[in-house]
């Protein structure tokens, strides 16, 4: 595989899908051929998954919360990344497997000892070069959601978990970084948006070398 597989990730508000337009605009003027994707939702069958979990009509299970997240994963790796690594493209993504390690072991508090295989089975070996973990209190980025759904964007039915959900999510990000701290690099999410972009851009210059 010749491409570059780099993930987004942190908690909900944390403004890591600004950073993803950013740094693709930059790294195509350097010539990258880049693709930018997400999850939950970016295939076709995963965007009737995304309604089902985020929608907020149907309160799933904690186990039916991750194997939906799960089977989204696995079609979006052989639809999306696959194809686009294999053509030698930088793929970003926002949001993979470090979100259910963060949302649903964490979060929602399930055994990691015996779901970590599932995890794995899901990337089908896919397993991202360069995490960026964007960090950022959770108060600052209840703000930030905040003065979002005020400007009209719909909140999801994980804006609307309490502060503590947000917490033990942000605890399973830094434990992610903590156990594998050359994959997964910090970046201090609280500044402006030009302030966090020049901490990504010398991640990117750096491992993209
Ligand atoms: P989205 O609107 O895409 O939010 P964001 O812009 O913050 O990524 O909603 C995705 C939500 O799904 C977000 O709250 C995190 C959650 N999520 C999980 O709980 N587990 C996962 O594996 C993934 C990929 C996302």
């Amino acid at each position: 595989m010749s491409g570059y597989f780099i993930t987004l990730e942190g908690i909900d508000g944390c403004g890591k899908t600004t950073q993803r337009r950013l740094s693709a605009g930059w790294l195509r003027e350097q010539g990258h051929e880049v693709v930018e994707t997400f999850e939950p939702g970016d295939t076709v069958l995963g965007r009737e998954i995304r309604a089902l979990l985020l929608g907020g009509a149907h309160v799933p299970a904690a186990e039916t919360e991750l194997l939906l997240f799960l089977a989204d994963r696995t079609q979006h790796v052989r639809e999306v990344i696959l194809p686009a690594l294999e053509r030698g493209a930088v793929v970003l993504c926002d949001r993979y497997t470090d979100s259910t390690r963060a949302y649903q072991l964490a979060g929602r508090a399930l055994d990691a000892s015996v779901l970590e295989a599932m995890l794995t089975i899901a990337e089908l070996g896919t397993v991202p070069q360069l995490t960026l973990w964007f960090d950022l209190p959770v108060a600052a980025a209840f703000e930030r959601m905040r003065s979002r759904v005020a400007g009209g964007e719909a909140a999801s039915r994980f804006d609307a978990e309490h502060q503590a959900f947000h917490e033990r999510v942000r605890q399973g990000f830094s434990a992610i970084h903590a156990a594998q701290p050359q994959r997964v690099q910090r970046v201090d999410a609280s500044g402006d948006a030009q302030s966090i972009q020049q901490q990504v851009r010398a991640l990117l210059g750096r491992y993209l070398a």
